[in-house]
């Protein structure tokens, strides 16, 4: 089945439409930018401009940096409380004219990576984490999938989610090397395998095309991989959540 598949970031609406048995992308990725944090007629209007670029009528599932309970959104980390306690997926349908599915991101792309990517196959627990504005994470075990799972938001220094401390945007803008970097990583990391004991981490976000810079520094008791779909993970399983989502 065909979906279009948005994944939301803290800088840009990212969409595509995707062959969901497949989990290729059938066309080139269209990108609206956003404030951060995002205004809602904003966000609205970016899911919009985005159906719209493809002349979409189809259904759209969006993968939303926040906790998602059924069709509404719950607490949000970085695009904004604005978005908190609404109907997400009412809003996004009203804003675009389509049938709207919504997951939260990194289950998102931790599906398209267990069904399609670097945990294919894997019947263990798997802990896919995303490295972006936050820190997203999601669990599997033996392929499914424990949604709403908030590894960033452990409170690390005064009381701060630890992806204030460790997220790639933090490396950009404390202007870190890799290895200062992921000396916070594996701090994170350490408490993630000592809340849950995953036998796989898949590491993705944008820093998963650029494993050779990081990998080598990393500290866990797990196999640590880049994610293998890179940043089509989000878009992809933007996509394949919209057939388990409340809509
Ligand atoms: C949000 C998560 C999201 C992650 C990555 C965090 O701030 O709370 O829901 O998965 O950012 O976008």
């Amino acid at each position: 089945m065909n979906v279009l598949g948005i994944d939301i970031g803290g800088s840009a609406f990212k969409g595509a439409p995707v062959d969901t048995k497949t989990g290729k992308l059938l066309a080139e990725r269209h990108r609206v930018e956003i404030d951060a944090p995002c205004p809602t007629a904003q966000g609205l209007a970016a899911a919009k401009a985005i159906a719209k670029h493809f002349d979409w009528k189809g259904p759209i599932g969006i993968g939303f940096p926040g906790i998602i309970l059924g069709d509404k959104i719950d607490a949000v980390g970085n695009l904004g409380t604005n978005w908190e306690k609404t109907n997400g997926a009412a809003i996004f349908r009203k804003a675009t004219g389509c049938k709207v599915g919504l997951s939260n991101d990194a289950d998102a792309a931790g599906l398209a990576e267990m069904r399609f990517g670097a945990g294919k196959g894997h019947q263990g627990s798997v802990l896919m984490l995303t490295f972006g504005t936050g820190i997203g994470s999601a669990l599997f075990y033996r392929g499914q999938l424990l949604p709403n799972i908030e590894f960033g938001h452990i409170p690390w220094h005064r009381s701060q989610p630890i992806e204030k401390y460790a997220s790639a945007a933090v490396r950009q803008r404390r202007n870190l090397s890799w290895e200062e970097w992921v000396v916070r990583v594996n701090v994170f990391l350490k408490v993630a395998e000592r809340l849950c004991s995953p036998e796989l981490i898949i590491v993705g976000g944008g820093v998963s095309k650029k494993a050779d810079k990081w990998l080598q520094f990393i500290e866990a008791k797990a196999k640590v991989v880049p994610a293998k779909m890179n940043n089509d993970a989000g878009i992809v399983g933007a996509a394949l959540a919209w057939e388990n989502s409340a809509r």
